[in-house]
């Protein structure tokens, strides 16, 4: 099985997910607290990125060891170049079973929006852990705005996202997903927030530069309006418009394999 990532491994991406992972660090770390088990021996990120998420996970439940593992080499060399003693990260299709030992806790951000087949993911990942070990996941479920603009920009990559099959608001079809897969679902919830306008358009801003050229958008938008857009977001990231809050829904699954 092979899967599509359409918003890139640039510097530019990279800077990205370090402006995201500080916009969703409170809600990630509050989720770990509330739901990791303890100890944790062996961590795993799937999905780790630039090894943002990594660290956070490695952080906040005191594991003994963690692994990021990312596709992306890009991102693997630069989440090594700021690895801390106890995280290791390894460079791998996370389709195709990673060469890694079980783990006590798995943590997925934002990964599942990107895969085609997400129940085909998370059968594999019960391979990934030690019996009765836990998978924590984290997707969008919500991403509301009275903007046109920023209400737009999340129409176009749902539908960029739905060419590849694949889900922007994955969270909401999460639960039963998982019901189909081998674990035990332990909690289900959708943990609502916001963030500023301007910090969610600082990161659209930021992405959209990397997918407009996606040959898919390519064939599928008008350049006219994603030059409008990209002209929006910045304006509102500038802050030079007055904009409401975002409001952001995460669907948060724990998951108990049962293998
Ligand atoms: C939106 S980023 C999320 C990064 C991080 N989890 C976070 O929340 O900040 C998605 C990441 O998944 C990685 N990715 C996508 N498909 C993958 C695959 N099949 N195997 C491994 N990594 C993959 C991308 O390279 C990217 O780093």
């Amino acid at each position: 099985m092979t899967s599509h990532y359409t918003f890139g491994d640039s510097d530019l991406a990279a800077r990205r997910l370090y402006l995201l992972a500080e916009a969703y660090s409170d809600p990630s770390q509050a989720f770990l607290k509330q739901f990791a088990p303890g100890p944790v021996e062996r961590a795993l990120d799937l999905g780790c990125g630039p090894g943002y998420t990594t660290r956070l996970l490695h952080d906040t439940v005191a594991a003994g060891s963690t692994t990021g593992i990312d596709s992306s080499e890009h991102y693997i060399e630069l989440a090594r170049s700021h690895a801390p003693t106890g995280i290791e990260f390894v460079c791998h299709d996370v389709l195709d079973k990673p060469p890694v030992p079980r783990a006590d806790l798995i943590y997925v951000r934002f990964l599942l929006t990107h895969l085609a087949d997400p129940g085909f993911a998370l059968t594999l990942w019960a391979d990934l852990l030690v019996p009765r070990g836990m998978l924590l996941l984290q997707e969008v479920a919500l991403l509301d705005s009275e903007h046109p603009t920023l209400t737009r920009y999340y129409q176009l990559v749902e539908a960029l996202q739905a060419q590849y099959k694949q889900s922007l608001y994955i969270g909401r079809e999460l639960e039963g997903i998982a019901r189909s897969a081998p674990f035990i679902v332990e909690h289900h919830g959708q943990r609502l927030f916001e963030l500023p306008a301007h910090v969610m358009a600082t990161l659209h801003a930021l992405n959209l530069p990397t997918w407009k050229s996606d040959p898919v958008a390519m064939r599928n938008f008008d350049p006219k309006e994603i030059a409008e857009v990209e002209q929006g977001l910045l304006r509102i990231a500038q802050r030079a418009e007055l904009c409401a809050p975002v409001r952001i829904g995460l669907t948060e699954l724990v998951l108990r394999g049962m293998r």
